[in-house]
């Protein structure tokens, strides 16, 4: 069974993201680092206590490629975080993490994501029923504050007592929104008062800025710095091993055995279209290559003719459309 306390350190986790972090991208990060914890976009207790359709279908996984596998979900109700959890836990997800940072108005007016900053005893309640109705590890990730970042040690330590086995932390505050640096500060403070694993988290975009940020931290998570670049995780993976700890000959071996960022775009087609492939066998061709569209559009970024593949890419419906233009 996945234990936060057990599993291998440092950790490094791809950040959940709605849109983003679907079974074809948690795949794709998978075969390029195998290592990374994988998390689901956030989905609605409520939506999924009722079964609804389109969220039930975002529980897909694969369990032979997406292990460890954490559902996160958002809402405010403690009954439908006890039901949805156990419906969880018998797909056979590792953990269940509890969004507590989204700042997106339409969550948090429905006090949902970072709002429940703003309301400590309800957060430690949901934590506590969906601890109460499951085995596999509750986790919490949140940001720094609501507007002050006080707050933030005796809000994780009240999630922690009531059984939040981790804790993901974003480093800005809801008033930041996406805004300004992230502040790793506090993460590091937070790290020397809980007794569970702490990830950090905002504004990885290479491995050397993981190496930089990882402190006193148990693992990083990264989100926007993966787009165009899943590669990007395998190089972090790499990089914090070999700064935390001298390699074994075993270590040697299997680091020999990971994969390589690709240096050109050519090399990068051969992934680009396995993504695709991915999108289009988990979610049907008509719908796999119109959520793929966004992905091929940072994949170009930055590449010669870019702007004129761009135009041609957003119209894809086949993986053969993305191969006339990528295969130049
Ligand atoms: C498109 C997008 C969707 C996101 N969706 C979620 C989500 O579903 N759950 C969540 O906890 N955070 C979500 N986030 C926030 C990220 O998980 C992460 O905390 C944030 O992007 C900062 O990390 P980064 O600088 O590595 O991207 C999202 C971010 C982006 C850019």
């Amino acid at each position: 069974m996945f234990s936060w306390q057990t599993t291998p350190r440092p950790i490094v986790a791809l950040a959940p993201m709605a849109g983003v972090t679907d079974a074809s991208y948690r795949q794709l990060i998978k075969r390029i680092a195998p290592e990374v914890i994988v998390y689901t976009e956030f989905l609605s207790t409520d939506a999924i206590h009722y079964g609804a359709k389109k969220t039930m279908e975002l529980l897909n996984f694969d369990p032979t490629l997406e292990r460890p596998f954490i559902v996160q979900v958002f809402g405010k109700d403690p009954e439908h975080f006890l039901s949805a959890a156990k419906v969880i836990e018998q797909l056979g997800a590792d953990g269940i993490d509890i969004n507590m940072g989204c700042p997106a108005a339409k969550v948090v007016s429905s006090c949902h994501g970072s709002a429940l900053i703003r309301n400590p005893k309800l957060a430690a309640e949901l934590v506590h029923a969906t601890v109460k109705a499951v085995k596999i590890p509750v986790s919490v990730k949140t940001r720094l504050g609501w507007e002050c970042i006080d707050t933030l040690i005796p809000f994780c330590k009240g999630l922690v007592e009531a059984g939040a086995q981790a804790l993901a932390i974003h480093g800005r505050r809801y008033h930041d929104k996406f805004s300004g640096a992230a502040n790793w500060d506090p993460i590091y403070e937070l790290k020397r008062e809980v007794s569970v694993p702490v990830i950090g988290n905002g504004d990885i975009m290479s491995a050397a800025d993981a190496v930089a940020k990882i402190g006193n931290l148990d693992g990083v998570m990264v989100g926007r710095g993966t787009f165009g670049n899943p590669w990007v995780m395998g190089e972090i993976v790499e990089a914090l091993r070999n700064d935390h700890r001298p390699m074994t000959n075993d270590q040697r071996e299997i680091d020999q055995r990971s994969i390589s960022t690709p240096t050109t775009f050519e090399e990068k087609i051969p992934w680009i279209l396995e993504h695709c492939e991915l999108a289009v066998r988990t979610k049907g061709e008509k719908r796999g290559m119109l959520e793929m569209r966004r992905h091929l559009a940072s994949y170009v970024k930055g590449v010669d003719g870019a702007k004129e593949m761009r135009a041609k890419l957003v119209l894809a419906e086949r993986i053969d459309d993305v191969k006339a233009v990528i295969c130049r």
